[in-house]
C-alpha cells in the first residue's frame, strides 16, 4: 500500500465554554479515524486549536475582570486537559490568537481583495448607546413579534420557533447593558459569494470527487439553487469595533469577523506545526497539492465549511479540502442535552467522577457511521453495552486464558508441532477474521459496523474457549501440551481483536501491549494468500503476567455524574432590559467597591436543628454548624419552610452580623434566602452545591 499524506481537522471549539460530551462526538471520530490511518502507516497529521475572537468572549472576558487573552490561555488549557484525558491525540491544539492565523487571514483576505471579491457596502444594525456596541443577534433581546413570547433572542424565538431580524423584535434591549438599542449605519466588508466565479466553481466542486455526503452535497443543490438562478448571498466578513480579533488591514476599526478566520485557524495551527517540526507547509496547501485533506464537522457549520471555505481557499490561491465529513448532533437518552436534567454532561466532569473515558469511545464507535444523522448516548444502555462487550467479551478472553500460561508455562506460549496445531485450528475456525471488512468500515467511518464485526469474533473466541475448557483440561497434569495450546489460542486470538480495536481504545491496548510483549501494534495486512494465522505472534513468544485491564461500569456512578451535571438554575449571563417602562429594576442598594463586600463574613452552615419559637408568628429556630462553632439565628421562614425539612439542609450564613438580643433569645448572624419584594412569591434559603462543608467561606 502507498503511503498517503494526510492532514486531519476537527471544528474549532469556541473558547467561552466547556468541552462537553456532544463535542466529544466529533473529536473520538475523528481520533479514531486518525489512529487507524496512523496505524496503517500513513503520513497522518491532525491539528485542531481554540476558536478564539468574536463579541461572546470579548463580554465575557470583561464579566469575569480579565483580559481577552488571559481567558483564552485558561480555556485553551481546560479544553488541552479534556482532550487529552479522553485520548484524544492533536498533533498540535493551537490558537487563533496567534501570529500564524493572522498571517494567513491577511494573505488570504488580501488575495481575494485584489482579485475583486471584497466589496463594501453601508448596514443598518441595533446598537447599544450605553456600550457603544453594535449588538449581535444574540445580544438583542425582547418580545417575538410572531408570539410575544418575552425575552427572546434577536434572531428567533424559543417559544414558537420563529425566524426575524433584531430589529423585528418589540421592545427591544440590549442584552450587554439592559439599554434599549438604537439603529445605526456602518460600513462593513462583505465577500462577494454571489459573484459567478463562486458559483460556478461550487457548483463544481459539489458535483466532483465525492467531495461531500450525499445529504450535504443535496444541502448544497438547495443553497445554490437551479443553474439558472443564483440564490447565494455575499458573506459580511468585517465586524466594529469594539470586537476581539484581527483587525482587517488599511482599515482601522473594523475586524474580521470570527467565521472569516476561524477555519483559517486549521492553517495556523498546522503552520505552527511545521515550524516545530520540519514540516512542509506548501506541501499541503498549495493549488495543485497532491496531499489529502479532511475536516469533521457538525452539521450545523455545513454552510460555512462547504461554502465560503471553498470559496475563500479556490480565490485566495490554495487547495481545497479533499472531503468534508459532517456528523450529526448528540442525544442523551433520546432527549436533546439538558442542564436541568442533568444530561448537558461537561468533559471534565466525567473524567472526575472516575469514569473511564475508553467507555465512552467505544460507545460513541458502537453507535456511529458516516451519514450526519445524530446518535444517541442511552445512559443504562451505555452501562450494559460496557460492561457486556468489554469486559463480559473482549478483555475476559486474556484474563480466562493467561494465569495457565503465567503459572503452568513461565509465560511461554507454544511453540513446535503445538504451533503448527494452533495454526491449523486458526485457519479452520478463524478464518473469517481477516482485517479487510473491518479495515474498510474503519476507512468509510463506518465505526458501527466495525464493532460489531469485532464483537462478533470476541463471541466466537468465547464460544471456542468455552467448548475447550481449559479449566477442565488443567486438572489433569499429562494434557499439559493441550493446555498450552489451547491458552495460546485464547491469547493469540485476543491478540488480534487488539489490534483491530486499537484505534478505539489506545490506552488499553497500550497495556495490553506491555502484557503481551510485544511491540506497539500496527493494522495488519494479509496478501490474498496468506492465511489468517500469518497474523499470529511467533511460535514460543513470551507473555508477561495478566494484570487487570478494565472495570465494569458501576450504575451509581452514571447517576452520580448526571446528578454532578444537574443545574436546577442556569445562570443567566446576560443584562435585564433596563429604559423599559414594563421591565424596570430598581436599584435595591448603592454601588460598593470589593473591599465593602469583603466585610461581610459569608460562610457555609448546615442546619442541625429547626423548631417553631412559641409565640412567634414569623420566625424559626436554627442552630447552625459553621464548622469550628454552632450558632443560634432566629430566622423569618416560618411561612415557607416546615421545620423538619430544614434539618440536615447546608445553606449559607452571614457569620460576623453584630447578635441581636430578640424576643426570644439572642440572634446570632442570618441565613441568606431570596424572595421578591411583592408579597406571596414564596422565600427560598440559599443552598451550595454538593461539596461545599460548614464553616467554608463564600467569596
Ligand atoms: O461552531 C463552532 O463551535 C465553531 N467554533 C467551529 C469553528 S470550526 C472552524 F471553522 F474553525
Ligand atoms: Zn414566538
Amino acid at each position: 500500500m502507498s503511503k498517503r499524506k494526510i492532514l486531519v481537522t476537527s471544528a474549532l471549539p469556541y473558547a467561552n465554554g466547556s468541552i462537553h460530551l456532544g463535542h466529544l462526538v466529533e473529536y473520538i471520530q475523528t481520533d479514531i479515524w486518525v489512529r487507524f490511518l496512523k496505524m496503517q502507516g500513513h503520513e497522518v497529521h491532525y491539528v485542531c486549536a481554540d476558536d478564539t475572537h468574536g463579541t461572546p468572549i470579548m463580554l465575557r472576558a470583561e464579566k469575569e475582570g480579565m483580559t481577552p487573552e488571559a481567558l483564552i490561555a485558561r480555556v485553551h488549557s481546560e479544553h488541552f486537559n479534556d482532550f487529552k484525558g479522553f485520548h484524544v491525540h492533536f498533533d498540535n491544539f493551537h490558537t487563533t490568537h496567534s501570529t500564524e492565523t493572522r498571517q494567513f487571514s491577511e494573505d488570504i483576505y488580501t488575495k481575494l481583495k485584489s482579485a475583486g471579491f471584497i466589496v463594501m457596502r453601508d448596514i443598518e444594525q441595533l446598537y447599544d448607546p450605553v456600550k457603544n456596541m453594535f449588538l449581535p443577534d444574540r445580544f438583542v433581546k425582547g418580545e417575538c413579534p410572531k408570539c410575544e413570547a418575552k425575552d427572546q433572542y434577536g434572531d428567533s424565538c424559543e417559544a414558537c420557533g420563529a425566524a426575524y431580524a433584531p430589529t423585528d423584535l418589540k421592545n427591544p434591549y440590549s442584552a450587554v447593558s439592559g439599554a434599549v438599542p438604537v439603529k445605526k449605519s456602518s460600513e462593513h466588508f462583505f465577500f462577494s459569494l454571489s459573484d459567478t466565479r463562486c458559483v460556478e466553481f461550487l457548483r463544481r466542486w459539489t458535483r466532483e470527487a465525492d467531495h461531500l455526503q450525499p445529504e450535504a452535497a443535496n444541502k448544497m443543490h438547495e443553497w445554490l439553487g437551479d443553474a439558472d438562478e443564483n440564490k447565494l448571498s455575499d458573506w459580511d466578513i468585517s465586524r466594529d469595533a469594539p470586537y476581539f480579533g484581527f483587525e482587517i488591514p488599511d482599515a482601522p476599526g473594523k475586524y474580521f469577523y470570527v467565521w472569516l478566520d476561524a477555519p483559517i485557524g486549521y492553517m495556523g495551527s498546522f503552520k505552527n506545526l511545521c515550524d516545530k517540526s520540519q514540516l512542509d507547509f506548501d506541501a499541503f496547501w498549495k493549488k495543485d497539492s497532491t496531499t489529502e485533506l479532511y475536516h469533521f464537522i457538525g452539521k450545523d457549520i455545513l454552510y460555512f465549511h462547504a461554502l465560503f471555505w471553498p470559496a475563500m481557499l479556490e480565490h485566495a490561491g490554495y487547495r481545497t479540502p479533499t472531503k468534508i465529513f459532517s456528523h450529526g448532533f448528540l442525544t442523551v437518552n433520546g432527549e436533546k442535552m439538558s442542564k436541568s436534567r442533568g444530561t448537558f454532561i461537561t468533559a471534565t466532569s466525567f473524567l472526575e467522577q472516575g469514569l473511564n473515558p475508553e467507555w465512552l469511545r467505544y460507545y460513541y464507535a458502537a453507535k456511529l457511521n458516516a451519514s450526519m444523522e445524530d446518535i444517541d448516548l442511552n445512559l443504562d444502555d451505555f452501562t450494559m453495552r460496557v460492561n457486556s462487550d468489554l469486559v463480559g467479551k473482549y478483555v475476559n478472553i486474556a484474563s480466562r486464558c493467561s494465569g495457565f500460561i503465567t503459572k503452568r508455562f513461565d509465560g511461554k506460549l507454544v511453540d513446535g508441532d503445538e504451533y503448527h496445531q494452533l495454526q491449523q485450528m486458526v485457519d479452520d475456525r478463524f478464518s473469517s477474521w481477516r482485517p479487510t471488512a473491518i479495515e474498510k468500515a474503519y476507512e468509510d467511518r463506518d465505526f458501527s459496523v466495525a464493532v460489531r464485526a469485532i464483537m462478533k469474533y470476541a463471541d466466537e473466541a468465547n464460544e471456542m474457549i468455552h467448548e475447550l475448557a481449559p479449566w477442565e483440561i488443567a486438572k489433569d497434569t499429562s494434557r499439559d501440551k493441550e493446555l498450552q495450546r489451547v491458552c495460546s489460542l485464547g491469547i493469540q486470538l485476543f491478540y488480534i481483536l487488539s489490534c483491530y480495536l486499537k484505534p478505539i481504545l489506545p490506552e488499553t491496548v497500550k497495556q495490553i501491549e506491555s502484557f503481551l510483549n510485544c511491540e506497539p501494534l500496527a493494522w495488519p495486512t494479509l496478501t490474498e494468500a496468506q492465511p489468517v494465522s500469518s497474523l499470529l505472534l511467533p511460535a514460543g513468544h513470551a507473555i508477561n503476567s495478566y494484570k487487570h485491564l478494565m472495570t465494569r461500569i458501576d450504575a451509581k456512578k452514571i447517576e452520580a455524574l448526571v446528578t454532578a451535571n444537574r443545574r436546577t438554575l442556569t445562570a443567566t449571563t446576560t443584562a435585564k432590559p433596563v429604559n423599559n417602562a414594563a421591565a424596570t429594576i430598581e436599584s435595591i442598594a448603592e454601588t460598593i467597591g470589593i473591599d465593602d463586600f469583603t466585610k461581610v463574613d459569608l460562610r457555609i452552615a448546615k442546619i442541625v436543628n429547626a423548631e417553631h419559637v412559641d409565640g412567634a408568628k414569623k420566625l424559626l429556630k436554627l442552630t447552625l454548624d459553621i464548622g469550628s462553632e454552632q450558632r443560634t439565628v432566629f430566622a423569618g421562614i416560618k411561612a415557607a419552610y416546615d421545620p423538619e425539612q430544614l434539618k440536615g439542609r447546608v445553606t449559607v450564613m452571614v457569620a460576623n452580623l453584630a447578635p441581636r438580643q430578640m424576643k426570644f433569645g439572642m440572634s446570632e448572624g442570618m441565613v441568606l434566602a431570596a424572595s421578591n419584594s411583592d408579597a406571596g412569591s414564596g422565600l427560598y434559603i440559599l443552598s451550595p452545591d454538593d461539596g461545599a462543608l460548614p464553616g467554608m467561606r463564600v467569596k
